[in-house]
């Protein structure tokens, strides 16, 4: 193995019936006056979010509370919720919902600690982040992982952008997953989990660090698990052994378990966010409309690898190009069979013209000042040439 960090101190509790406990966690957690937070109304039509109130008024815990919260959460939305939550004095900030809600959760944890700034000097680096207050959530979709990974994903709407910040900070006190809670997902939004939990390894999977075997054993079991469980998931709305298995994948591809001893690629990702930016594509889709184009621009830099991924994911013998080649065919077949777009037109409803693949590169690549990625670092033309490849 080569040298890795790993700190996920986030509590977790997995299980049917797991979120009778979210009053005893809250209190172990100190909070007395909560901020719930929610999305665009799937808890209030489930009953959850009723449950949940009578729950804490029966244990004595105030509670305020606030929906609203939109896919690609906006930093507006974040910075109303914190003068509100500043004002009632609110020390637990409760999520219910999926990764949106649960990121907007942590800005608005992030934010109580600095009233007075605006959410993205946080999200910037303008101002350091040294504090937060405590936060846990209650899961509803299987997908982004936010539940206990360090990283939260906000748009600026007024300037395009939608960028992540990774800190510790953003480690939940605890993680409630009952993966009942995700049957009433849709199943567009359930696809674009399956896609988001498989991109979350791949993008950690391909690295220029090597003999980290355990890692992959991990990684290769997870993708396994997650594209056969997906389908399953999919066909049967109630099963709970598959809703079960892709909810705990969910949370172990993003904690960085299958990355321990490796750079973080995250490039794909990174296309994604544009993509969400420009035209609040839904995450998973994003990823799924560039994942493939991305490696067939790269994949020379380690044929062997795709050829491994071949083997273990489809049972491609062989290693050469067009093994490698034909490993991407598949995956990029496995996005398109759970009813996701891999291309651009796909995604958005047009292809793009030029001057809008000029944004989007600029966009990645901060005007042409950074490169973007670690297993091959992409520079504005090499973004450009990917967007332009997904661009059919
Ligand atoms: O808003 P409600 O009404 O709850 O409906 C949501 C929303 O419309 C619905 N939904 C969720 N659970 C449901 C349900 N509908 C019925 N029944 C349920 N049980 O699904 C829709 C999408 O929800 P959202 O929270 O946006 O989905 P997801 O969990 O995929 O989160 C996506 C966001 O997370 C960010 C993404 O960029 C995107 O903004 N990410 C966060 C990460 C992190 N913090 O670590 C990592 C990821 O790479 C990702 O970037
Ligand atoms: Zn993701």
């Amino acid at each position: 193995m080569e040298k890795f960090k790993f700190y996920c101190p986030t509590e977790i509790i997995f299980g049917k019936d797991s979120e009778l406990s979210t009053a005893s966690l809250i209190k172990k957690y100190n909070g007395h006056n909560v901020l719930i937070v929610y999305g665009g109304g799937s808890v209030k039509r489930s009953g959850l979010l009723d449950k949940i109130c009578q729950q804490l008024s029966n244990d004595n815990l105030s509670y305020m509370i606030l929906g609203g919260v939109q896919p690609n959460p906006i930093v507006s939305f974040v910075n109303d919720a914190v003068k509100k939550a500043y004002q009632a004095n609110i020390d637990f900030i409760l999520a219910i919902g999926g990764g949106s809600v649960i990121d907007t959760a942590k800005a608005i944890a992030h934010g109580l600690k600095y009233p007075q700034n605006d959410i993205w000097d946080i999200w910037t680096k303008k101002l350091t982040l040294t504090n937060t207050t405590p936060m846990g959530s209650i899961v509803t979709l299987a997908a982004a992982g936010s539940e206990t990974s360090d990283s939260a994903v906000l748009t600026n709407e007024q300037i395009g952008q939608k960028r992540g910040l990774s800190t510790p900070f953003n480690r939940p006190c605890f993680a409630i997953m009952n993966p009942q809670l995700t049957y009433s997902a849709p199943n567009y939004q359930k696809a674009c989990g399956i896609a988001d939990i498989l991109m979350h390894t791949l993008e950690r999977y391909f690295a220029k660090e090597q003999h980290n075997y355990l890692t992959d054993y991990i990684a290769e079991g997870l993708l396994k698990d997650v594209m056969l469980q997906g389908k399953t998931m999919l066909e049967e709305p109630t099963n709970y052994i598959a809703h079960s298995e892709i909810m705990y994948a969910g949370s172990l591809s993003h904690n960085d378990i299958t990355g321990l001893g490796r750079t973080k690629d995250f490039s794909v990702h990174k296309f994604g966010h544009e993509l969400s930016a420009k035209f609040d594509a839904t995450h998973g889709a994003s990823l799924t409309t560039m994942w493939a184009s991305w490696a067939r621009y790269i994949y020379k830099q380690d044929i062997k690898r795709f050829c491994h991924l071949g083997k273990v994911l489809f049972n491609i013998t062989g290693e050469n190009e067009q093994v490698a080649l034909e490993t991407i065919k598949e995956v990029e077949k496995f996005f398109a069979s759970l009813g996701l777009p891999t291309s651009i037109s796909q995604l958005v409803g047009k292809k793009l013209t030029d001057e809008d693949i000029v944004y989007l590169s600029n966009m990645c690549t901060d005007n042409k000042t950074k490169t973007i990625g670690n297993f091959v670092p992409l520079n504005y033309d090499d973004v450009y040439a990917i967007f332009q490849l997904a661009n059919h």
